[in-house]
């Protein structure tokens, strides 16, 4: 495993195998590291969260150790991250000597600092969390940033694997209409670790909505390595066709950072078009549905899907607990 856990793309698929099969144990009862006894983790939330934050303090205290949970501009300072900056405005303190501080108390850092949707070319570098790399001496773990969320797709994945057994699967990534623009990361992250373990994946949108030209390139590129495949479409109803996985998520398109008004204006037209409902569903191979929650009911997906057998939205978010504990023990050992 790389130092810190910024991206599934910095782990081989082996290795992201390996978290799962931990994963797997962890829930199990089989696995029982105590990885983290006498030590203590920093979750830093620049924004709120019921999932992350509620499993990371979990899988914490399961593992032994004690979690400090800080919020910039609430319970910590505000913080800077811009290197060179005059810091005459309204930050009080700049991560690099926070997160310094932190790791003289702290064995690892999470951190979950969302897009802002203000600025795509200068958010698309993920400027927050790569800042807490740059300065920090402790791991840092991803709890979603502007472009990825890793400990989401690895819980993903692990559901796949749990729900249809291992091999390759047929799984459709939705695009699905929401009233406002939302950050890009979940949908990113489940792309990139479903090329990674070999899926042949869908990733469905309207036109406008494409994910980072970059990271597509780098989608296929896994993809192709591991024996999987990469389709992209703009044909909601098509896309459902044959589909084991449907994945649900709704995201703001990056020509609208800065204007959401017109990305709002932009997808008035899909509204009830782009939802997962269950004439879509008939269309699959009795597909699961999955969605990394919250979710709007009767806006991304209808009462009748996510109240179904097929629905394993439930079981996904308790995965979050137990590859989160695999990715904290294999970080600190
Ligand atoms: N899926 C997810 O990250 O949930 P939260 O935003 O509630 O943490």
């Amino acid at each position: 495993m790389p130092r810190d856990f910024l991206k599934t793309s910095d782990s081989s698929a082996q290795q992201l195998g390996e978290v799962i099969e931990s994963a797997i144990r962890f829930k199990s009862g089989e696995e029982k590291s105590r990885a983290l006894a006498g030590h203590s983790v920093a979750l830093v939330f620049f924004n709120p969260s019921l999932r992350t934050r509620a499993s990371m303090q979990v899988g914490i205290y399961e593992l032994g150790g004690n979690a400090v949970v800080l919020e910039p501009g609430g319970t910590s300072w505000t913080l800077e991250h811009r290197d060179g900056v005059v810091m005459d405005a309204d930050k009080t303190e700049h991560v690099a000597e926070f997160v310094r501080v932190l790791g003289r108390y702290c064995v690892a850092i999470g951190v979950r600092t969302f897009a802002a949707l203000k600025d795509w070319q200068a958010e698309r570098l993920d400027p927050i969390l790569n800042a807490f790399a740059k300065y920090s001496d402790v791991p840092i773990i991803n709890l979603e940033s502007a472009m990825h969320h890793p400990c989401q797709a690895m819980a993903d994945m692990m559901t796949i694997r749990e729900k249809l057994g291992g091999g390759k699967k047929k799984v459709l990534m939705t695009w699905a209409w929401h009233p406002k623009p939302l950050p890009m990361a979940v949908p990113n992250s489940f792309a990139l670790a479903a090329a990674q373990m070999g899926h042949d994946v869908v990733i469905a949108h309207p036109q406008g909505y494409e994910l980072d030209d970059e990271l597509v390139v780098d989608i296929r590129r896994q993809a192709s390595g591991a024996g999987g495949g990469i389709t992209i479409s703009n044909d909601i109803k098509e896309a459902f066709e044959g589909a084991e996985v449907v994945y649900a998520k709704s995201w703001g398109s990056r020509n609208f950072y800065g204007a959401p008004e017109k990305d709002v204006a932009e997808r008035a037209q899909y509204r009830s078009k782009w939802i997962v409902d269950e004439e879509k569903m008939a269309r699959t191979n009795s597909a699961i549905f999955m969605h990394c929650l919250p979710v709007r009911r009767n806006v991304i997906v209808t009462d009748g899907v996510i109240d179904s057998a097929s629905s394993v939205v439930i079981d996904e978010a308790e995965n979050r607990l137990h590859v989160q504990k695999s990715i904290l023990a294999k970080l600190i050992h």
